[in-house]
């Protein structure tokens, strides 16, 4: 745990911007794309209809002109427009032509059916408008479009005919610069881009101001995560009561502690447990061993002590080898093999290695395992739990009593039975016995204390990397019954699995 705070402490300072930092530059980023994205719309669609409107504006201008307009002997007199456009007439070009403004003065240019010139403001002289929006009216559709002129600037232009009796005797062609409405556009953008920058500014403060509000809470549980680190695995982290992602990172912390706590103080427990079962035959082979040797002694004495010595060290290997099985498992060192298991002959042989030691306590036992039973697993793992199961059957029970082995199965599981007719496990004692080092206490009278108390565990622990179970029913004074239950190979994967050993 150590580790993970000082990988994270040298991740904090290896980062050079915090995370609330980072979000509220990324906000920002997103912000602004969006605002200019918005903006360029905005733009677009304003552009396009202020130009629409100038058009319209036009299109009126083209049709007063025209309404004003008077045809004489199917001619167009000027007389009219001359009045509201002042300048308005031909130029001649001996005269040269005086310098012209779109910007100053109205646009319009008058064209007889001919294309020839009838007259023209003098703001249009300085407009190269195209041969297009002459010819285009006089074929019967109106001619619009933007030009440049003279002095570079953009001009709209619109451009119709004047028909008399179905046939056109007059071109209008009417212009209005855009100067003005791009300068309106120019201010325009100028506006948004400093509103923009003020209303990024105010986004980047905010965001900056929201993501450590957001993260406070955090910081909280980080300090008191940090506080705990110094090895009171009771602490937990507060849990806010709003129900959100901190409220669920602060249970999940808890939940973490707790299992951390647990596992720790069931490291200590075994290891405590260890570490007195231990003692107990060192300290009564170094005892018999100093009796011994306080004076001279005879052979049989001798022998009669280095017998005791011997027992007691045999019981210190098993109780070794226990506790190394149980602590690699913890580790998920210990490796399990997965080969074929002919379970009716394992438990034959086994019950007949039991034999011995049932016949020297005066005990009958009988086996029932007809039926024969194949099963994936590993077999010296599995006799274990058979001679553990055994020897407390035979152990807790009296002389003259009975120990039952039965093997059943069926197609998808295999059921082993050890049952006795012995001192029996009190009710209380029941859901603890396949703890570590828990013994029954009439256990410890009835053998002298010769038990470890950690062969159940061993036998749960091995059924359950088999993907077993076990379970116990017991009466006290009527006797016991183990009853461990393995899931067997499915029919198909046994017929894949008998193919296969064949074709080797
Ligand atoms: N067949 C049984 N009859 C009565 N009690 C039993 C039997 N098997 C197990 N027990 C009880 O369960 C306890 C744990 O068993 P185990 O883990 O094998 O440890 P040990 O046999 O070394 O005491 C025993 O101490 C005993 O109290
Ligand atoms: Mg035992």
């Amino acid at each position: 745990m150590n580790r993970l705070f000082a990988r994270l402490s040298t991740l904090h300072r290896s980062v050079p911007f915090s995370l609330r930092l980072q979000l509220a530059v990324w906000y920002t980023m997103a912000f602004a794309a969006l605002l200019l994205l918005t903006g360029a719309v905005f733009y677009q669609y304003l552009e396009r209809s202020l130009e629409a409107s100038v058009d319209t504006d036009l299109q009126i201008r083209a049709q007063q002109i025209a309404s004003s307009l008077v045809l004489q002997h199917g001619s167009v007199a000027l007389s009219n427009v001359r009045t509201t456009l002042p300048g308005f007439g031909t130029t001649n070009p001996a005269q040269g032509v005086p310098l012209a403004d779109v910007n100053r003065g109205a646009l319009v240019r008058l064209l007889d059916a001919h294309a020839r010139l009838l007259g023209e403001t003098p703001a249009f002289r300085a407009l190269p408008a195209p041969a297009a929006s002459v010819t285009q009216p006089l074929q019967g559709t109106p001619w619009q479009g933007t030009i440049l002129s003279t002095g570079g600037q953009e001009v709209r232009l619109y451009s119709r005919t004047l028909t008399a009796g179905g046939k056109p005797v007059a071109v209008i062609q009417v212009g209005e610069s855009l100067a003005t409405l791009h300068a309106l556009l120019h201010q325009l953008v100028a506006a948004l881009f400093v509103v923009g920058f003020l209303v990024l500014l105010a986004c980047a403060v905010g965001s900056y101001w929201l993501a450590g509000r957001s993260f406070a809470p955090i910081q909280r549980l980080a300090e008191t995560a940090r506080k705990i680190k110094a090895g009171d695995l009771s602490q937990r982290v507060p849990v806010p009561p709003v129900r959100d992602e901190v409220q669920y990172l602060a249970v999940t912390l808890n939940e973490m502690l707790h299992s951390l706590d647990q596992s720790f103080s069931r490291q200590r427990r075994f290891v405590a447990d260890a570490s007195h079962e231990l003692r107990t035959p060192v300290t009564v082979i170094r005892n018999k061993a100093e009796v011994a040797l306080l004076r001279p002694r005879s052979q049989d004495d001798y022998c009669t002590v280095l017998h005791s010595i011997h027992m007691e060290t045999e019981r210190l290997s098993h109780l070794i080898s226990d506790l190394l099985a149980l602590a690699h498992g913890d580790e998920g060192l210990a490796c399990f093999e997965r080969e074929t298991v002919h379970l009716d002959r394992l438990v034959e042989s086994t019950a007949a290695h039991a034999e011995g030691l049932a016949q020297e306590r005066g005990i009958r036992l009988s086996v029932q395992a007809s039926q024969p039973v194949t099963l994936i697993g590993d077999e010296a793992r599995l006799i274990q739990v058979m001679m553990n199961l055994l020897d407390n059957a035979i152990r807790y029970t009296h002389s003259g009593g009975q120990v039952q082995v039965s093997l059943q199965a069926t197609a998808s599981q295999a059921q082993l039975v050890v049952r006795d007719a012995g001192i029996g496990i009190a009710p209380e004692h029941l859901p603890h016995i396949f703890e570590r080092f828990y013994r029954a206490d009439q256990a410890r009278t009835h053998t002298g204390g010769s038990g470890t108390g950690l062969g159940l565990s061993i036998v749960e622990w091995i059924v359950r990397m088999h993907n077993g179970s076990v379970g116990v029913s017991s009466q006290i004074g009527c006797g016991s019954s183990f009853t461990v239950t393995l899931p067997l190979l499915p029919p198909a994967q046994k017929a894949r699995r008998a193919l296969g050993s064949d074709a080797s």
